[in-house]
């Protein structure tokens, strides 16, 4: 499954139209790049309006009372959609909880290894978020943590899906769906580029070219 890694109500309308997606991600610093100084309640009923499914909104407070109202407030916006990302720490662990406990769906987020996402997932969150190019960043290989992460949760019958996020280059899509992630969120550049073979273009261009020049 395919969600989209971005904050333009542009782009998502856009790539919504292929069928393909089931939800969004932001963080704080694709909505800074993106929109700047735009006001982030706006910003997020725009994306919630052009998309389906979850649309994830970060926090950026870092104490729990605050994390809490923070993530209320964005609930509010529309409680049928919006999922909240909590950065892993252990206070965003007391945060995930307090917050799946009312019933709010979250996107534990910021994981590099299996430990922290097993924790996130103990922890009731409906999403654990791995970071691919950042843990290749590190020097280590991010499959063995999404692998174990799968089969860990699939072991204990644990609730929380799999994104993998951070996605560099349309390889480390394919990997992650082979190594278990049960969704990849996709930045719009690196979809758009999934789209693309030559191999295809020559193809239809063969069979446009018979066809326009049929019985000459
Ligand atoms: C995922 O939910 C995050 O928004 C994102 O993929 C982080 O990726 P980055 O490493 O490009 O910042």
């Amino acid at each position: 499954m395919f969600f989209l890694d971005s904050s333009d109500p542009k782009d998502i309308l856009d790539l919504f139209a292929w069928g393909v997606l089931s939800g969004v991600t932001t963080n704080p610093l694709i909505i800074a790049r993106e929109a700047g100084a735009v006001d982030l309640g706006e910003r997020i009923r725009d994306v919630v309006r052009v998309s389906a499914g979850h649309v994830s909104v970060e926090l950026t407070a870092e104490t729990e009372a605050v994390m809490i109202e923070e993530a209320l407030g964005y609930h509010a916006w529309a409680p049928d959609r919006i999922c909240i990302k909590v950065p892993f720490n252990e206070v965003g662990l007391r945060v995930n909880h307090a917050l799946v406990q009312r019933g709010i769906p979250t996107n534990v987020t910021c994981l590099m290894s299996f430990n922290q996402a097993y924790l996130a997932a103990l922890s009731g969150a409906t999403y654990v978020s791995i970071f691919s190019g950042r843990v290749r960043d590190m020097g280590y290989d991010v499959r063995p943590v999404i692998a174990e992460t799968r089969a860990q949760l699939d072991r204990e019958g644990l609730r929380a899906r799999i994104i993998v996020g951070s996605i560099r280059h349309f390889m480390d899509v394919n990997e992650a769906l082979s190594a278990g992630a049960h969704v990849v969120t996709v930045p719009p550049g690196i979809l758009r580029k999934m789209l693309h073979n030559p191999k295809t273009d020559e193809t239809i261009l063969e069979f446009n070219t018979a066809w326009a020049n049929r019985g000459k």
